[in-house]
């Protein structure tokens, strides 16, 4: 058990961020549910947008963000965060994050969907210096703790107190020791859910293995709104490789030349599809567009092709990258990549406000598990760890200025330990998490119909029953914890998916080709 000033669940961007701008006021602690560089946030390649460029605007990238957006982003987000992204890259730089420069000045590379190069970037690791840099800092604050190996597994509300005050406030979060198996209780004023994406619901993604939507089912069944759960983004170029399943080639390759080849054909496609931004087109154009290609052609992937690039300039922007791949018998300088589009990145999620609140008094939320207004039906790429950067210390700032007016916790009932464990039923977990990932792909995916949505929703009620019952019964372990998030999630996607009667950036479905003169969010209430 713990007691602190705040606590944050989550140790990649989002929740070092607000970790670093609450310690020299507040205590707080830090959950993290395997090791702390565990998340996304390590895993990014291409790197953090900003308007550095000369001749480049705010309004640009404000215009970007909502072009790709189609229309569901709120503005005013729009614009917090594209005019907070200097300072954030300020802030990083002062941090130590080591960003590549080319004649003095921040070399910006380019991505989709941006009318200018504004990409910051540490070669093609970016995610890995960020973390690293943050977690230096966590590790070095004396009012920080960081505890890895704990799975919140719900959050504890007025509804776990011992006297009932019926408030509805956050008190923090019960969370599995791995290293005792048991559940304990980690308490605070204030509670912040940076607990990232949902992307495992999914048979092929780019995100990490804990990508289990955890935060968004916990904020969910505690009773917060979730918004747009329906755009799951896909990614074009994950690396197709029968052992490798999760390789992500990133988007800057297309952004220094990359084209898309059809391997039938041999013809670069994306002139059919986006004659005028080509290979940088957003992300939902170009993911259907290999998607058609693949299924017209009856293909396993498509072709990135950078080869006609000067080998020395290859391997000085991609330098993890063409590693990786040598090491699978692939010459990035020389031969194509075999790319398919997998899951990326979860555009829904908890409902926040500019400062981080969600709908319960005393939690907060940032980062990709929230739906902030900022990316709407598809992220702009590198909009999301400046995301987490900007609401990790929207957050924070929140919290200080409104501390006195938070009320201390009282008496929270310990977890209830009396179940018992099967050790029989570990097999049903791995199986429905195989067959809910597998239908997600196949129902859920890039294009989808009614029936198909149907057909999972059908799935995934008969799975709950079975999962609820489990883990009404039986000792909460983390893989179950991941197993019932996951089913929690996909569920909210397909209600989101079945909701939308039109097609709109990332969901597109045969049923409702066209796109409304409205838009509106998909607002979930528990
Ligand atoms: P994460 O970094 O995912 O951290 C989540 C944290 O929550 C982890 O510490 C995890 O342990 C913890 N957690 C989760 N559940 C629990 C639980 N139950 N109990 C306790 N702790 C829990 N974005 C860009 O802007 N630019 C890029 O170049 C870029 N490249 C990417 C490349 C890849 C391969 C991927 C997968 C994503 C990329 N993204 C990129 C997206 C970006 O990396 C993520 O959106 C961002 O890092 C999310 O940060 P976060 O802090 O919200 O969550
Ligand atoms: C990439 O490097 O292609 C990923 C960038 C992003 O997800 O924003």
């Amino acid at each position: 058990m713990t007691t602190s000033d705040v606590l944050i669940v989550g140790s990649g961007a989002a929740g070092l961020t607000a970790a670093l701008n609450l310690a020299d006021r507040f205590r707080v602690t830090v959950l993290a549910k395997g090791a702390l560089n565990e998340g996304s946030t390590a895993w990014a390649q291409g790197g953090i947008a900003a308007v550095l460029e000369p001749g480049d605007t705010f309004e640009n990238h404000v215009e970007d963000t909502m072009v790709a957006g189609a229309g569901l982003n709120d503005r005013a987000i729009v614009e917090f965060v594209v005019e907070g992204a200097p300072a954030a890259i300020a802030r990083l730089q002062a941090l130590g994050v080591p960003f590549a420069e080319e004649a003095g000045a921040l070399h910006l590379t380019r991505e989709g969907g941006h009318s200018h190069r504004r990409i910051v970037h540490v070669a093609d690791a970016t995610g890995w210096a960020v973390q690293e840099a943050l977690q230096r800092a966590a590790e070095a604050h004396p009012n920080i703790t960081l505890l890895p190996d704990r799975v919140a597994v719900d959050l504890a509300t007025s509804r776990h107190e011992e006297r009932y005050s019926g408030a509805g406030h956050v008190w923090g979060v019960y969370a599995i020791d791995r290293a005792t198996g048991q559940v304990e209780l980690h308490t605070a004023r204030a509670t912040v859910l940076a607990t990232g994406g949902a992307g495992r619901t999914y048979l092929f993604s780019t995100a990490p293995r804990g990508a289990t939507g955890d935060g968004i089912a916990m904020a969910w069944r505690a009773g917060c709104r979730v918004s747009n759960m329906e755009m799951m983004q896909f990614h074009p170029t994950c690396l197709y490789n029968l052992d490798v399943k999760n390789f992500l080639i990133t988007e800057a390759v297309r952004g220094e030349g990359g084209r898309l080849v059809n391997p039938a054909t041999g013809r670069r496609f994306m002139p059919d599809y986006d004659a005028e931004r080509l290979e940088l087109a957003p992300r939902d154009v170009v993911a259907r567009a290999i998607d058609a290609e693949i299924k017209r052609y009856g293909l396993d992937y498509v072709h990135l092709d950078i080869s006609h690039q000067p080998a020395d300039f290859v391997r000085a922007h991609f330098p993890n990258i063409h590693d990786k791949l040598l090491g699978l018998g692939i010459d990035m300088t020389r031969d194509p990549i075999p790319v398919v589009p997998a899951q990326h990145y979860t555009c829904g999620g908890i409902v926040v406000d500019r400062d981080g609140r969600t709908d319960l008094p005393g939690l907060y939320a940032a980062g990709e598990c929230t739906e902030s207004g900022l990316h709407g039906a598809n992220r702009l790429a590198s909009n999301s760890l400046l995301e987490c950067f900007v609401f990790g210390e929207a957050a924070a700032r929140h919290i200080a200025a409104s501390w006195d007016g938070l009320p201390p916790v009282p008496s929270i009932r310990a977890w209830d330990e009396s179940r018992v464990t099967d050790a029989d039923e570990e097999v049903v977990i791995k199986q429905s998490w195989t067959e809910i990932r597998r239908f997600m792909w196949n129902y859920v995916g890039i294009v989808r119909t009614t029936k198909r949505l149907e057909r999972a929703k059908h799935r995934i009620d008969l799975l709950t029953s079975e999962v609820e019952d489990y883990y009404g019964h039986f000792r909460v372990t983390p893989d179950l914890v991941e197993l019932r998030n996951l089913l929690q999630t996909a569920d909210l996607i397909v209600r989101s998916a079945l909701h939308r009667h039109e097609s709109r950036g990332l969901h597109f479905t045969l049923d409702h080709p066209s796109t409304l003169a409205d838009a509106v969010d998909t607002v979930l209430v528990p």
